[in-house]
């Protein structure tokens, strides 16, 4: 089995200004600083962009937006290129998450378009799936699980699919501290691997599948212990300092 880079992401969703997210560095990079084995990536709304990727120059942090357009230009008022995020270095966006779909009308057609807009411009997509709990207990998950992960990889090439990193998020574990048990998300996760197989067999072993959904410092290395979960995409617990740092810490020795 390829060695997978572990990746530990934290979405602050719309939490922190700026001048927040220098604070958060500042607390931050002596914490993670000892070691460099997993991959640390910070999802911030678009005023803070700015403010972290000059703040994390030189350091282990990578820069993510939580969302992007898929057109080059245009008519899309209150809407951000993957363009405009590369001009500013930011590396990485998430794509899809729930309260997008949920909230937003975020689309399988629309994501079937921004993931590869997201990679031809360097934006490595954070792209989120899961089920809902009424899905779930309907015996749903797999029928939806295949579906976003089918439409949501429709276009993105071959040579490209290894770049993805794809996050499986329950929507019932988002928010709510009812965090998916190992087994759970492990099964989860192993189903998404197999759906990348069956696009494209040699892509499965190299893309990163992360689990999200009320992780916490005090269970992330079992999660992480688990064959197939590569990494934690962390919205509560990655807003405070220490407990990201001590997530980071979990991805470092996973
Ligand atoms: P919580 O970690 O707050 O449950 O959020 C998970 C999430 O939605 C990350 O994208």
């Amino acid at each position: 089995m390829p060695d997978r880079r572990p990746y530990i992401a934290g979405n602050w969703k719309m939490h922190k200004t700026g001048a927040e997210a220098e604070d958060f560095l500042w607390a931050l990079l002596p914490r993670i600083s000892g070691e460099d084995r997993a991959e640390v990536v910070v999802c911030a709304p678009f005023t803070a962009l700015s403010n972290l990727v000059d703040g994390s120059r030189g350091s282990r942090v990578k820069v993510a937006a939580q969302n992007m357009h898929q057109a080059e230009q245009g008519a899309f008022t209150g809407e951000v290129s993957a363009a405009m995020l590369s001009h500013l270095d930011v590396r990485a966006a998430v794509l899809g998450h729930s309260e997008r779909r949920q909230y937003f009308n975020e689309t399988d057609e629309a994501l079937a378009e921004k993931l590869p807009v997201a990679l031809t411009a360097g934006i490595e997509p954070i792209f989120c799936v899961g089920e809902s709990e009424a899905e779930r207990e309907a015996g749903q998950m797999e029928d939806v699980l295949r579906r976003q992960v089918t439409a949501g990889l429709s276009k993105v090439a071959a040579a490209d699919l290894p770049t993805v990193v794809i996050a499986y998020e329950p929507i019932w574990a988002i928010g709510t501290g009812k965090v998916a048990t190992t087994e759970q998300a492990q099964e989860a996760i192993a189903f998404i691997r197999s759906l990348v197989a069956g696009i494209e067999a040699g892509a499965a072993e190299a893309v990163r599948i992360l689990y999200g959904g009320s992780v916490k410092p005090d269970n992330a290395a079992e999660l992480l212990s688990q064959p197939d979960i590569d990494g934690a995409l962390i919205g509560g617990a990655s807003l405070d300092p220490a407990d990201f740092a001590a997530l980071v810490a979990a991805g470092d020795a996973a």
